[in-house]
């Protein structure tokens, strides 16, 4: 052996030499309250497994009582839940969305009174209520940006009033944070929270959840609200007019394909950082999963690690449950 290896002054493998050495050493970690589970909702009294997204399911109010129970068992602590609205009850204003008596009220009523504990984020956009498909009003084939923002703060000021804990505006609308925060104060509900989707990518990674909920833009496609792929620094603007305008944490959305983003807010800011590994992600993961190329436990479980690495506390995922379960298995 030659003399220069003898020499090595560092030698990183010393703390990889063993589970106990490299527990010691850890980084990163990853814990079942850091996981919030997505959850779709619907009309019917079935429960429907998605042919978009292979494992996941549209919950019937039932259905999402028991599976909100299990997911209560798993150690998952919140759910953000989706509402599929049926084709007919769609309109170009997106009504439903501030309907006292509409399927999300109705769900978050069901979910604080069965399990007072658990934290219900609510989603605020008008994609699964109105006829256009898209998160804001159109107006002569345009998403119209401030009157959006009105129809919005009535949606959460209903999704408070039936117990929402955290709302999550989705919309991309400008200007829609600071307009939240002062129609929830003024109806006296100051100690409700909003986790901003603050910088929300017009990204190809939606497609199996406008299926699972048929919420697909009718007509365009949204890049005129949603942030282009190929930009960062807008992501900091935007997280500094999130910031000014009262979020109480914020989010990046996809996570696995915006990992620098999350990097770079994570310098900016000292909220706290949410990611969405969102459909795609999960399909893509799933599909190789169950073409059996990959290993579920271990490919789901480093896809989130890199998550929390790259600074998110918190990740919304479809494999929150399982994610969760393994993690208690150790
Ligand atoms: C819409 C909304 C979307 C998702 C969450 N809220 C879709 C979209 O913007 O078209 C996507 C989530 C996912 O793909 O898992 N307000």
């Amino acid at each position: 052996m030659s003399e220069f290896f003898l020499d090595l002054p560092m030698r990183p493998r010393r703390n990889r030499k063993s589970p106990g050495v490299r527990a010691m050493v850890q980084e990163t970690h990853l814990t079942p309250a850091q996981l919030v589970l997505p959850v779709f909702v619907h009309e019917d009294p079935e429960d429907q497994p998605l042919a978009s997204m292979p494992g996941c399911t549209r919950w019937s109010l039932d259905g999402l009582l028991r599976e909100a129970e299990g997911a209560l068992e798993d150690g998952i602590r919140a759910l953000v839940l989706f509402p599929k609205v049926p084709e007919g009850r769609k309109t170009p204003g997106g009504e439903e969305a501030f309907d006292p008596e509409g399927l999300v009220p109705r769900a978050l009523r069901a979910l604080k009174q069965r399990l007072p504990e658990l934290v219900l984020v609510t989603d605020v956009a008008l994609d699964p209520y109105s006829s256009d498909g898209h998160d804001g009003l159109v107006v002569d084939g345009e998403v119209v940006n401030d009157a959006t923002v009105e129809v919005l703060a009535k949606q959460a000021v209903m999704q408070a009033e039936a117990g929402a804990d955290i709302i999550a505006p989705s919309d991309m609308m400008d200007g829609r944070i600071g307009a939240l925060r002062e129609a929830l104060d003024l109806n006296g509900h100051t100690g409700v929270s909003l986790l901003s989707y603050t910088a929300k990518y017009a990204s190809a990674f939606y497609g199996p959840f406008r299926g699972a909920l048929d919420s697909a833009p009718k007509a365009g496609d949204k890049k005129t609200y949603q942030m282009d792929p190929a930009n960062a620094r807008e992501a900091l603007r935007e997280l500094a007019l999130d910031e000014h305008e009262g979020a109480d944490m914020v989010m990046v959305k996809p996570a696995g394909p915006y990992l620098d983003v999350i990097a770079r807010m994570r310098e900016a800011t000292t909220l706290p950082i949410a990611a969405y590994q969102v459909s795609g992600e999960y399909l893509a993961l799933r599909s190789a999963c169950d073409a059996g190329w990959l290993q579920e436990r271990e490919a789901v479980l480093e896809s989130l690690i890199g998550i929390r690495r790259a600074g998110a506390d918190l990740v919304l995922t479809y494999f929150a449950r399982s994610a969760a379960r393994w993690l208690r298995e150790g």
